[in-house]
């Protein structure tokens, strides 16, 4: 089976690229934001970020298991949409992709979807420094960029 993790920064494409493969391969589409409210993930809520913090030990147990049981009954394969699934440990993940946007487009999106400055600013930096790409690295994940 194949597990096809898609991750980044907010606002560059996660969902669009990971619905899109998903469909052209015929493999599962797993929607971690989903997972979080189902199995009740978040820990907190950060109020000045407006975002829900996540137990990235509970969430990688739910993944595993998700992938575990795929695999039993035989599913071709898995697409994990979030800017967590590079957690995952290697040895389940096939290939990491990781989707990536020029700062003008990234900006204008997170403007368009009403973020604060502040939240803007810290996406901003965070894609520019490749926060998310040098975590995927450090897990010895086989990197896929995809620019969008
Ligand atoms: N290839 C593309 N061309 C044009 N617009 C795009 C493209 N990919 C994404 N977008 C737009 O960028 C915005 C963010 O995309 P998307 O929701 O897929 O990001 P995300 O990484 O999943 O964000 P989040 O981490 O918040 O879930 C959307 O409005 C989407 O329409
Ligand atoms: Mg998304």
């Amino acid at each position: 089976m194949n597990v096809v993790v898609v991750t980044g920064t907010p606002g560059t494409g996660k969902t669009v690229i990971a619905k899109r493969l998903a469909k052209q391969k015929g493999f599962l589409y797993i929607d971690v934001k989903k997972l979080v409210k189902n199995f009740t993930l978040g820990t907190s809520y950060d109020k000045k970020r407006k975002s829900i913090v996540v137990d990235l030990k509970k969430l990688n147990k739910v993944l595993i298991n998700i992938i575990e049981i795929s695999k039993e009954n035989k599913v071709k394969g898995l697409v994990i949409d979030s800017h967590l699934a590079h957690f995952l440990p290697r040895k389940y993940v096939d290939l990491c992709i990781v989707t990536r946007t020029n700062t003008k487009k990234l900006y204008s999106r997170l403007k368009k979807r009403g973020y604060s400055k502040s939240k803007i600013d810290e996406n901003m930096e965070a894609e520019i420094m490749e926060v998310i790409l040098d975590e995927a690295r450090r897990m010895k994940h086989k990197i896929k960029i995809i620019k969008n």
